[in-house]
């Protein structure tokens, strides 16, 4: 068997929480990340027939049934991964009937995955019907993001406009545009599938007066999704009550035309 700790899963893991942890957009325990990992790279680290504890999902998860995911623990905080993972982490396998994820490894102080574990989970089945490369849901609270939230009307169409117009990288890395949920109380079986339902047609979902989820087929890709947003929302932030230029739409267009891509449909005018 493999040392667990050297483990290309658990190195990305910890560096991806520590630059979320470093931006800002992590505090406490805030933010939550889970990834689909292939099982026969798992099984070079674990005895996949070793399960040390049963843990309820509290939802139907049958759609993933045998799925293995790295999760972050509840109440566990983003800066602290890096140094103690296995505490900080827990590697869970569905259960066949999708009610409970069996622990193979981590959550080392009987700890267990983040209580957004409804909405992530959901979040994979919208994405991978959508793409079946999709791995990640990363969620984090990106403070200039929840700050527009707090200026900006909660309409997806709107939001995605006011990104689009304020960086020219926006329309070029999120065609699709951000979806949008109202303010909601948080993890439940409800804004999860609130979230799943806004996953079928975007990677991004803002969560009014919360925070973001980004997803995508590595960490990468989740946190670049996030980190575009979130850098833009700033731009937007710094210039409210300033605003002189924003990219016309006919830019706009003319971005997603030279890189061939479809953008979100409603947010420009025909
Ligand atoms: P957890 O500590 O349960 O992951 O919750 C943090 C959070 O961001 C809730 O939305
Ligand atoms: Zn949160």
């Amino acid at each position: 068997m493999k040392d667990i700790f050297k483990a290309p899963f658990i190195i990305e893991m910890g560096e991806t929480t520590a630059n979320m942890y470093r931006q800002g957009w992590d505090e406490r325990n805030g933010g939550n990340i889970s990834y689909m990992l292939d099982e026969a790279e798992v099984a070079e680290y674990l005895d996949l027939n070793n399960v040390i504890r049963t843990i309820p999902t509290g939802f139907d998860a049958k759609k993933l049934a045998g799925k293995i995911f790295i999760v972050t623990g509840t109440g566990k905080y983003f800066k602290n991964v890096q140094k103690d993972p296995e505490t900080n982490l827990g590697i869970v396998r569905i259960s066949a009937d999708g009610t409970t994820a069996e622990l193979l490894w981590g959550y080392k102080d009987g700890g267990k995955f983040t209580s957004e574990f409804p909405a992530h989970m959901m979040s994979h089945i919208a994405r991978l019907e959508q793409d079946p490369n999709h791995r990640v849901v990363c969620h984090s609270h990106p403070t200039y993001t929840i700050a527009m939230n707090t200026v900006c009307s909660t309409d997806e169409k709107d939001f995605t406009h006011k990104l689009w117009q304020s960086n020219t990288e926006c329309v070029v890395v999120f065609p699709d545009g951000v979806g949008v949920l109202p303010c909601m109380v948080c993890g439940t079986e409800e804004i999860g599938i609130a979230t799943a339902e806004k996953m079928k047609e975007h990677r991004i979902v803002v969560w009014t007066n919360h925070g973001i989820y980004g997803t995508g087929k590595n960490l990468d890709e989740a946190f670049g999704l996030i980190e575009t947003v979130e850098k833009t929302a700033m731009i937007y932030m710094l210039a409210l009550g300033h605003t002189v230029n924003v990219i016309p739409d006919d830019i706009i267009r003319g971005l997603a035309e030279l890189w061939g891509l479809k953008m979100m449909d409603g947010v420009l005018d025909d």
